[in-house]
């Protein structure tokens, strides 16, 4: 199918400027549409990235007099613009249901009330819809536990329990049929999104696809953002020589997965049908615990700084979750190609050659994590 003018919201942002990149080079008409979130651009300008064949429009995604025509003059829509964070949406809670949820609530208005030709839309869902990652019980098979107790984060117990039987658990890579369970207001923005656009999109015949972002890691990601993913955060941590902090023990698993291969997935769903009316893990496919990671980070920038087990956890934490993308390969033929070693070499390099992009604000956000009590005393 081609598709040759897409909208792309939130596209000044991290994901967003990548896929905005590949499209123009495979010769498509680019519309931003971003508001320059003070949060993740602190300069309240365009980013120096900004790509000169696309067209940047400032604007918030909850204002219709500006989206709707956007989305009139489009053939498809990618729709990355949202509040981020996981932690900062249990203190903002209006701010985070108001640009997620309501902000692709209008895109839908427009797409049911509008006369329009749009083709394809791609609404960017995440992990976090999932809760816990899928588990297995050596007596009961496949388990979905929920989030752990208070009490068992403070006695330090981290692995999950079986819910049948109470015994230790071992992760799985995560389907997308796994029951969804949203333990903080982020992940519940996100799960309405997906699944309000992808009964829009079946009920009106409208091809949607939700791309289940894994954690997502690249060059342009907001380090000074300590709301952001742990990458950013640990990353911006080392380069202002301090310690990164990792929650629990660091035997957290998570699946990380390069931007420039989330990217090549996001452009195969707009050109295939394969996902139409689907959500669709993107991920690497390889678990790894985060503990791992923040080595990995310190060893590349070559500073000799061991992470700081924190032994704590947070109430909204999950323990293990990781991408099964069974689907994403069998309907789109996406393959990832980036590896770890290699994705994160291109980071670090990013990161060193772009002056002042690390600043640490994450004292200051742990301390209001703090301060609300979402840290567990152990
Ligand atoms: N990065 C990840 O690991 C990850 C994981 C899961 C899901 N996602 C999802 O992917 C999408 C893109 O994330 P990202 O990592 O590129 O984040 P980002 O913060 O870099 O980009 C988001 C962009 O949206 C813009 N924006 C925010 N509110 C807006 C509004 N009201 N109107 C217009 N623009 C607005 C911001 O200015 C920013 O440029 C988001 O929907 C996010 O929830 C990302
Ligand atoms: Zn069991």
């Amino acid at each position: 199918m081609t598709l040759r003018h897409i909208l792309v919201t939130g596209g000044a942002g991290y994901i967003g400027s990548h896929l905005a990149d590949a499209l123009v080079g495979r010769g498509c008409r680019v519309t931003v549409l971003d508001n320059l979130e003070p949060q993740v651009h602190r300069s309240g300008t365009w980013p120096s990235y900004a790509n000169p064949a696309v067209r940047y429009v400032r604007g918030d995604v909850r204002d219709r007099a500006i989206l709707e025509p956007l989305v009139l003059a489009s053939d498809a829509v990618v729709h990355c613009a949202a509040a981020v964070s996981v932690g900062q949406s249990m203190y903002q809670v209006d701010r985070y249901v108001d640009v997620n949820t309501r902000g692709t609530a209008l895109l839908l208005d427009i797409l049911v009330n509008a006369k329009h030709h749009v083709r394809k839309v791609l609404v960017a869902s995440s992990i976090g819809v999932y809760g816990e990652g899928a588990y297995r019980c050596q007596a009961h098979g496949m388990v979905a536990p929920g989030i752990r107790p208070e009490a068992q984060l403070a006695a330090r117990d981290w692995e999950q329990r079986c819910p049948s039987c109470g015994d230790h658990v071992a992760s799985v890579p995560t389907p997308e049929g796994k029951a969804l369970y949203r333990d903080n207001i982020y992940s519940m923005t996100k799960y309405h999104q997906e699944e309000m656009a992808l009964l829009i999109g079946r009920t009106y015949g409208i091809p949607v696809v939700a791309p289940r972002f894994f954690n997502v890691y690249g060059p342009r990601q907001s380090l000074s953002n300590p709301y952001a993913g742990i990458v950013a955060i640990w990353l911006s941590r080392l380069l202002t020589g301090k310690q990164p902090i990792v929650f629990e023990d660091g035997g957290q698993l998570r699946d990380f997965v390069s931007v420039h291969d989330v990217v090549e997935c996001l452009v195969l769903m707009l050109e295939n049908a394969g996902a139409d009316f689907l959500p669709v893990n993107v991920g690497s496919g390889q678990a790894i615990p985060i503990l791992e990671i923040a080595r990995l980070l310190a060893r590349l920038l070559g500073v000799p700084v061991e992470p700081l087990v924190a032994q704590r956890g947070r109430k909204f934490d999950i323990r293990h979750n990781t991408a099964d993308i069974t689907r994403a390969r069998e309907a789109l033929g996406f393959e990832p190609r980036v590896s770890l070693e290699h994705g994160f070499a291109e980071l670090i390099e990013w990161a060193r050659s772009t002056p002042d992009v690390a600043v640490d604000y994450f004292d200051q956000a742990l301390e209001e994590l703090e301060q609300k009590g979402l840290l567990v005393k152990s």
